[in-house]
């Protein structure tokens, strides 16, 4: 299903990696949607990922860059105007890495050089990225910019560790850089608070697919998936949403305002849980 929503708009997507990732689905969309896209992601991630697939079906040049690489970041910003023929109308920032996830290390005993890269690479390369484009009048006049982020920014959740804290710090540029884009650009910025999703990211966290199973059972629409959050994200790239900024937008299937549903009180005593 697409209505040429993106059509003659010109976008760089961060973070696809493989089929699974959320970036992935969005890829896809926005090309379906009529965009001509840049796809970046870390030299590594080439590498060990698939994206050369993903950019061969979507006719998309690849620009590798480090998003918390200034040089990287500005590089990519001029090569990707060349390469899309203008300045970019869209940009989806989805990156996120936690070594403290990844080794394990529990939020009252965090490694602090990896907190540090975990706020680095997951909220202030946001920050780097649009404070580039901004510096180099990158992205056109109500051009959208949209991150991806989890509920674990405003409300504790066990397990999501050090990568809450950066889901708080990215929201909160969204909003702080969102001000002066809008007022002197009028470029828009966005988070998409998506609901859990089977990733690589995702998946790096303790106890995965009970959180998953879990907030499926609380939704009332049940989780989002991945190409649900793709089809919503490109109407946060489209003009239909030229005077939205500064959000943060739950994609979560209605779990952000539910306290306890049907749904899971019979999971429960049906399944003699509790
Ligand atoms: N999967 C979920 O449940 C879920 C839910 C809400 C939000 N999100 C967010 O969605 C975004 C995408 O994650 P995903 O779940 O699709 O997983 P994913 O593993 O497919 O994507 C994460 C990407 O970040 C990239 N990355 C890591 N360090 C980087 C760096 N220094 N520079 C550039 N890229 C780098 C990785 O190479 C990878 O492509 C993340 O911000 C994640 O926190 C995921």
């Amino acid at each position: 299903m697409t209505h040429n929503l993106l059509e003659g708009k010109r976008g760089i997507i961060f973070g696809a990696i493989n089929e699974q990732s959320l970036a992935w689905a969005i890829a896809k969309q926005a090309h379906e949607e009529g965009a001509k896209i840049v796809l970046t992601n870390t030299p590594i991630a080439l590498r060990f990922g698939k994206l050369q697939d993903l950019a061969k079906t979507l006719d998309a040049e690849i620009i590798p860059a480090d998003a918390t690489n200034e040089d990287d970041l500005k590089n990519l910003l001029v090569k990707a105007q060349e390469s899309l023929g203008g300045k970019i109308d869209f940009i989806l920032h989805a990156v996120a890495m936690s070594s403290n996830i990844r080794k394990k290390r529990e939020y009252n005993n965090l490694n602090y050089t990896f907190y540090q890269q975990t706020l680095e690479t997951s909220a202030i390369s946001f920050h780097k990225l649009l404070q580039i484009a901004f510096e180099l009048d990158a992205i056109a006049e109500y051009g959208s910019v949209v991150a991806l982020t989890y509920i674990a920014a405003q409300r504790a959740y066990a397990r999501y560790n050090d990568m809450s804290d950066a889901k708080a710090l990215l929201e909160s540029i969204t909003r702080n850089f969102g001000m002066i884009y809008g007022e002197k650009k009028h470029v828009r910025i966005n988070t998409i608070s998506q609901s859990p999703t089977i990733t690589t990211a995702g998946s790096g966290i303790d106890g995965f697919s009970t959180f998953f199973k879990i907030s499926d059972y609380i939704s009332p629409l049940g989780n989002a998936s991945a190409q649900e959050c793709a089809e919503f994200c490109v109407t946060l790239f489209s003009d239909y949403t030229r005077k939205i900024t500064m959000q943060n937008i739950y994609h979560d299937g209605g779990f952000s305002t539910t306290g306890m549903s049907n749904k899971y009180i019979d999971f429960l005593e049906n399944t003699n849980k509790i």
